[in-house]
């Protein structure tokens, strides 16, 4: 069999993808194309002809997507700030909203002091998707990652092996729960900046099957108002960072006021500002330790 033109074949698949409820249908079905014919999406145009062998890999994959299995897990790929990430059954999918999250502590550390060695840890690292772009971005920085699930923590090792390899100063990985107040008390008032992206959705939100059926639930929910680990994440926070060092933790739109409230209740923590996501809608809280 010969090579078929391209452009129907992508014209079949975001018909099937949208048919199945997909949500940006065109652009996961040139997602996939770009994956199976090894190309940069932005690179499609210029492979106007796709082999008999690729097409049946390319329409499996779409028939996957259409019963609602994540993008990301058929690629094996997700991303955050400038690194790619290995990501799949077992571990939460970073999404793009993250990101500003991300940008924020960049930020900050530019103006951590230049007399020490920058602090850097991520609670709840997940895939080490934050752990990972900070130590890339900021080579000098000491970075600890903290994760619970031993399935999402393979991921996080398999990732930050994968970025050490690729030259990146490796970070420090810790198995443990952000809910012990004795987490990481070596590092108690020497640390710069902490993020976080916990499970923040209250028990029984609704969600679409990419999300419900293949983030692992530990990842998602975060007891009925969504801040069953946020809420002893402040105190751990507050004792972790050095005076100045700064935080931002990423919650469930329903509670930018609440994850204010209480910081405010703490009497650490000073500069406490609600930010929104790429929605315009509350999505993490950012403060500052108080000198
Ligand atoms: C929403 S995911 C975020 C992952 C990653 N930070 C990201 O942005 O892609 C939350 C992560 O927190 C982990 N987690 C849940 N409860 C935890 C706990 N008590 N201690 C440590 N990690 C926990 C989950 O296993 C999951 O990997």
């Amino acid at each position: 069999m010969t090579r078929v033109p391209l452009r129907p074949v992508l014209a079949e698949a975001v018909d099937v993808l949208h048919t199945a409820g997909v949500a940006s249908p065109r652009v996961d079905a040139e997602h996939l194309a770009a994956f199976v014919l090894g190309v940069d999406r932005s690179r499609l145009l210029l492979t106007p002809l796709i082999g008999p062998e690729q097409l049946d890999d390319y329409r499996t994959l779409v028939a996957r997507r259409a019963e609602r299995t994540p993008l990301q897990h058929l690629t094996g790929q997700s991303f955050m700030g400038e690194i790619d990430l290995e990501v799949g059954p077992g571990v939460f999918v970073p999404r793009p909203e993250t990101e500003l999250l991300f940008a924020w502590a960049l930020v900050h550390l530019e103006a951590v002091r230049h007399d020490h060695t920058p602090v850097v840890v991520d609670l709840c690292t997940g895939s080490g998707a934050l752990a990972l772009a900070v130590a890339h971005a900021r080579p000098d920085a000491e970075v600890h990652a903290v994760e619970l699930d031993p399935d999402a923590l393979r991921w996080a090792r398999r990732n930050a092996e994968l970025r050490s390899a690729a030259g990146d100063t490796a970070i420090t990985l810790h198995h443990d729960d952000v809910t012990d107040p004795n987490l990481l008390t070596e590092l108690s008032g020497s640390v710069d900046i902490v993020v976080a992206n916990p499970p923040y959705i209250p028990d029984g939100a609704e969600l679409s099957p990419e999300v419900a059926e293949h983030d692992p639930h530990r990842a998602l929910f975060g007891g009925t108002d969504g801040l069953a680990v946020i809420r002893p994440l402040v105190p751990l926070i507050g004792r972790l960072l050095r005076p100045g060092g700064g935080t931002a933790i990423e919650h469930d739109d329903s509670n930018g006021g609440e994850l204010a409230r209480l910081l405010a209740a703490d009497s650490r923590f000073e500069e406490i500002v609600e930010h929104p996501d790429l929605a315009g809608k509350p999505r993490f809280v950012a403060a500052v330790r108080m000198s």
